[in-house]
């Protein structure tokens, strides 16, 4: 008996066994069909919702491939997503591989480059760091920061900044131009053609005028920040002492502006100087491109002030009111009946009138004398004989950036930290009248020490 009943109940348990087997099986089909019917009623919501939405559906594709149309979960939130620009690590200096150095500046060692991926040519301007005593250079930050906003067809393109292994060892990425005028000016024989100093000079204005109105002020205009390339296009370069213009009487550092470049009101001592002061830098370029040197090559600064007034003519009350107020204005000692003048139309006989009138109010002792980049840009100069040459039919030249280092016969940008302490019983006119023991003979008036 006990092995029937032992078979019986073996029997028993498999029945139980299966049917609650069955039970579990129809269960789980139960629910399988209860998700599938609630995926069903979520897509057809979903498609409503698309339906109703007034604005096109733009979808972003924002997953890899066979990913795209994946079902959202249900009671997930549609977010609209915008691809944002983001922040990333500087690529490599390993991604570049220098050909050859051009040239040494005072802020940076410039060489010509080549990109390993794409084989293109660039120019690439290690940062120096030499005079930082505050952290990142104040210069390069400016330049940097200037140059990405300064997009212009004349004005060097900043690429990109890129890093070696060290924290200091940062460079700009720059396209590479073949020329820069100074060096030009140096190889050629003759001096550029009229139509050609119009080329130029257009260009650069072109590139200020764009500068000034957004509110930038260059600080260093001169010839071998001035890139040619072999198109006949000029991009202006150098952008470490340039800064966007304060407010009105907000003091300014003086000492800007390499010193053959350098204008009148900032050898002064003036604080409160504005765009005009490229302006005269530009009538300093001006008259090197037609004369093909520097037209104002003084020693130091009370030279430079003494070369300027034998060309232009010494200031007075009338011609630049305001002009003895200056802090070093006090310190020189002018004759108020002189006839001294300017010689500038004398100097450049080979100019028409309407150039020499370019030029010399570009020289305007009175910064508000003046043109700006823009009313320089419509001066009868540009329109009357011989037209400015178009950039196409410029002569090329050989590159010497393509070779060894790129000469150089100008002085420098000021260096950062020169600048006299002007005032608290530190007035020291050493650096602005530098060595001068006794007084100073010039064209006509007398520099004495202040
Ligand atoms: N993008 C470029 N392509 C080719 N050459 C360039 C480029 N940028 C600069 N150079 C060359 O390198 C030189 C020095 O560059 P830059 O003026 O920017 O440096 P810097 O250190 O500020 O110089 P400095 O203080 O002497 O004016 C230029 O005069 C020019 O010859
Ligand atoms: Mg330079």
């Amino acid at each position: 008996m006990a092995g029937a009943s032992r078979w019986a109940d073996e029997e028993g348990d498999r029945a139980e066994k299966d049917r609650r087997k069955k039970e579990k099986e129809e269960k789980k089909r139960a629910k399988l069909a209860k998700q599938q019917a609630e995926e069903e009623a979520k897509a057809r919501a979903e498609q409503r919702v698309q339906r109703s939405d007034e604005r096109p559906s733009k979808k972003r594709k924002l997953s890899p491939d066979g990913e795209e149309d994946a079902q959202p979960q249900f009671g997930e939130r549609k977010l609209l997503r915008f691809e944002a620009p983001g922040w990333g690590p500087c690529r490599h200096t390993s991604n570049f591989e220098t050909l050859n150095h051009i040239e040494e500046g005072s802020y940076g060692w410039v060489s010509r480059a080549k990109a390993i991926s794409t084989g293109e040519v660039v120019a690439l301007k290690k940062i120096k760091m030499d005079y930082n005593q505050d952290g990142f250079p104040i210069t390069a930050l400016r330049e940097i920061s200037i140059l990405q906003q300064a997009r212009h067809a004349n004005i060097v393109d900043l690429r990109e900044i890129v890093m070696g292994n060290g924290l200091d060892d940062v460079v700009m990425v720059m396209e590479f131009i073949e020329h820069d005028l100074k060096t030009l000016e140096e190889d050629m024989f003759d001096p550029f053609k009229p139509s050609e100093v119009k080329t130029l000079l257009r260009q650069l204005g072109s590139a200020v005028g764009f500068l000034h109105e957004n509110h930038i002020m260059h600080r260093d205009l001169k010839t071998s920040n001035i890139l040619l390339n072999n198109r006949g296009q000029l991009k202006l370069a150098d952008f470490g002492m340039a800064r966007h213009v304060p407010p009105p009487h907000a003091p300014l550092t003086q000492l800007v502006v390499t010193l053959w470049y350098r204008a009148p009101e900032l050898l002064l001592g003036a604080e409160d100087y504005g765009p005009e002061i490229d302006m005269w830098s530009i009538g300093c370029i001006f008259g090197e491109l037609l004369s093909k040197e520097p037209i104002l090559q003084g020693k130091d600064e009370v030279d430079e002030l003494s070369k300027i007034f034998a060309l232009c003519g010494l200031p007075n009350d009338k011609t630049w009111p305001g002009f003895y107020r200056l802090p070093n204005a006090k310190a020189l000692k002018i004759p108020r009946d002189t006839k001294s003048g300017s010689v500038i139309r004398s100097k450049f006989t080979f100019l028409t009138n309407a150039g020499a009138e370019l030029l010399t109010s570009l020289l305007s002792l009175n910064p508000a004398g003046r043109p700006t980049a823009k009313q320089m840009l419509q001066h009868p100069y540009f329109t009357e004989n011989p037209r400015p040459m178009p950039p196409e039919m410029f002569p090329s030249f050989p590159s010497k950036a393509g070779q060894e280092k790129r000469r150089k016969h100008s002085p420098n940008a000021p260096r950062r930290g020169d600048a006299p302490k002007i005032g608290g019983g530190e007035l020291d006119f050493s650096s602005i009248f530098a060595g001068r023991e006794e007084e100073q003979k010039g064209a006509g008036f007398q520099l004495r020490i202040g």
